[in-house]
């Protein structure tokens, strides 16, 4: 058991004694509970965390030399700026079927926009089948053993807070169809969440301190801890394709992408990204641009107006580049920088609510406002520690489909409309009539699975005979 004594002066160093308000209260197992919980923090860098974040906001300073990052266009013959994409397929494939990449989700996240009861990955995303986000993921798994003959270990990163529910999914599900060994668990980290009025390690219950996950960029270290990077070594795996868990549409074995990741003109195969050219100047997301020679995401709260309203002779958004949280990291880079004792992603800060106890009274305290300061990681930041990071375009309704909302912008509702629109340019493209209604929308819901087709190439190849008639619901 750590030793109660010298954790009480610990926290009484770093202003945080309150923890141990209800100590005598609990019984032996929580006491013991509560103390391995804060024995796991980091309590003598609280203050430090507390003056930058807390008593204080940190203020962002535009990099050097800022301008937008550079990226292969999805037109391959784009005038200027063509590329082999036949020779970067060739690429992709042949390191899929050689068993050097494998898929990884980022599911630690706490969803707190969607309202769901349970891990994210168990909402069911799929337009027509309802099927959860983590079967339509695993079926691209299943189908890689059918288009490339590989096994593709999939790495699923969950947090303290749902590791066991979303184990547990996997196994009522039987793994849906992939073998149990090929799909690996491990838990992130977790940062204490913080009083905004006093910076305070807020307190969940008498004997729990109020904790967050530690952010999407918590997976370098996770990685690593977990033994996923060892486990991926020893399989001879090399490139890891990274994904939330949130976008239905995502097609984590792109061979076009893995190969210019791999191989790309300037790529160091460190860290790559997908990109969506922004539709407007004010979108809420995160923008790909270079400084000094580096590639960095800026957040759209970070990035001057100004500069989002830019626009090249064509018209074009000069900051077009959009983010969408799809990446390529190598098995070498994620290493280096988890053996790197000085490496350390900077924490971005969030106002949450956070529901906790009166540290005097014990009386449990539902906040109706902000009441929190959570700290985050962003794998992002990752990308200006790449030497040559690269950039890849592809179409938002090919690839972005994101469940955030319970309802309204980014919701099940966006999504089952997006997987239905490129279900039918999918479709039309390979000869099927799909019916539109007068605004040009399909008027019937459609659903792909993965195993069916990742591309239109591959719906083609699957020369699909069906007839759709208005109003319907068609699973393929
Ligand atoms: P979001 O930024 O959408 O956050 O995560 P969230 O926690 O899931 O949802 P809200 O903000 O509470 O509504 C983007 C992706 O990063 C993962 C999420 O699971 C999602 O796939 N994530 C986020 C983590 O894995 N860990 C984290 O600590 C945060």
């Amino acid at each position: 058991m750590p030793n109660l004594e010298a954790i009480r002066s610990r926290l009484a160093k770093v202003g945080q004694s309150h923890l141990l308000n209800f100590f005598a209260a609990l019984t032996p197992v929580q006491q013991q509970d509560l103390l391995v919980q804060i024995e796991s923090l980091d309590i003598e860098q609280l203050p430090a965390l507390v003056d930058t974040y807390v008593k204080s906001k940190p203020v962002f300073s535009l990099p050097p030399e800022l301008g937008p990052a550079p990226y292969f266009p999805k037109n391959e013959k784009s005038p200027g700026r063509s590329w082999d994409r036949a020779a970067m397929e060739r690429t992709g494939e042949s390191l899929i079927k050689a068993g050097k990449v494998a898929a990884f989700v980022v599911a630690g996240g706490q969803g707190s926009r969607l309202g769901f009861e349970g891990p994210k990955g168990c909402y069911s995303a799929g337009a027509v089948t309802g099927k959860s986000l983590f079967q339509i993921f695993a079926e691209h798994f299943v189908a890689a053993k059918v288009r490339y003959g590989a096994t593709v270990p999939w790495y699923i990163m969950t947090s303290p807070l749902n590791h066991a529910a979303t184990v547990a999914f996997f196994e009522e599900h039987k793994f849906f169809g992939l073998s149990q060994r090929d799909v690996q668990f491990f838990p992130q980290g977790v940062m204490p969440s913080l009083e905004i009025a006093t910076g305070r390690v807020l307190l969940a219950g008498k004997g729990e301190v109020a904790t967050n996950p530690d952010g999407h960029g918590g997976c370098v270290k996770a990685l690593s801890v977990s033994g996923a990077l060892a486990d991926m070594r020893r399989r001879g795996v090399e490139h890891i394709s990274y994904f939330q868990v949130d976008n239905p549409l995502v097609r984590p074995l792109d061979p076009a992408f893995i190969g210019l990741h791999a191989a790309g003109p300037g790529s160091s195969a460190e860290m790559s990204s997908k990109m969506i050219p922004k539709a407007y100047p004010e979108e809420k997301v995160g923008v790909f641009c270079s400084s000094q020679g580096k590639v960095e995401v800026i957040e759209y709260s970070d990035l001057p107006m100004d500069l989002q309203k830019q626009r090249l002779e064509d018209g074009s958004l000069r900051f077009i580049a959009g983010s969408i949280a799809i990446h390529i990291m190598g098995v070498e880079f994620v290493e280096r920088l988890a053996n790197d004792p000085k490496f350390a992603l900077p924490y971005h800060r969030a106002e949450k609510k956070v529901p906790c106890i009166d540290p005097i009274s014990g009386a449990a305290i539902n906040p109706s406002g902000n009441n929190g300061v959570k700290l985050e990681k962003f794998v992002f930041d990752a990308l200006s520690l790449c030497r040559g990071s690269i950039v890849f375009e592809t179409d938002r309704t090919e690839e972005f489909a994101p469940i955030k909302n319970a309802a309204g912008l980014d919701s099940i509702d966006t999504s089952r409309s997006l997987q239905t629109e490129r279900a039918a340019r999918w479709l039309e493209a390979a000869g099927v009539a799909v019916p539109r209604k007068t605004d040009g929308s399909p008027d019937c819901v459609l659903e792909v699975s993965p195993v069916t087709a990742t591309c239109a190439a591959e719906m083609a190849a699957a020369k699909p005979t069906l007839k759709i008639d208005r109003g319907a619901k068609v699973a393929l």
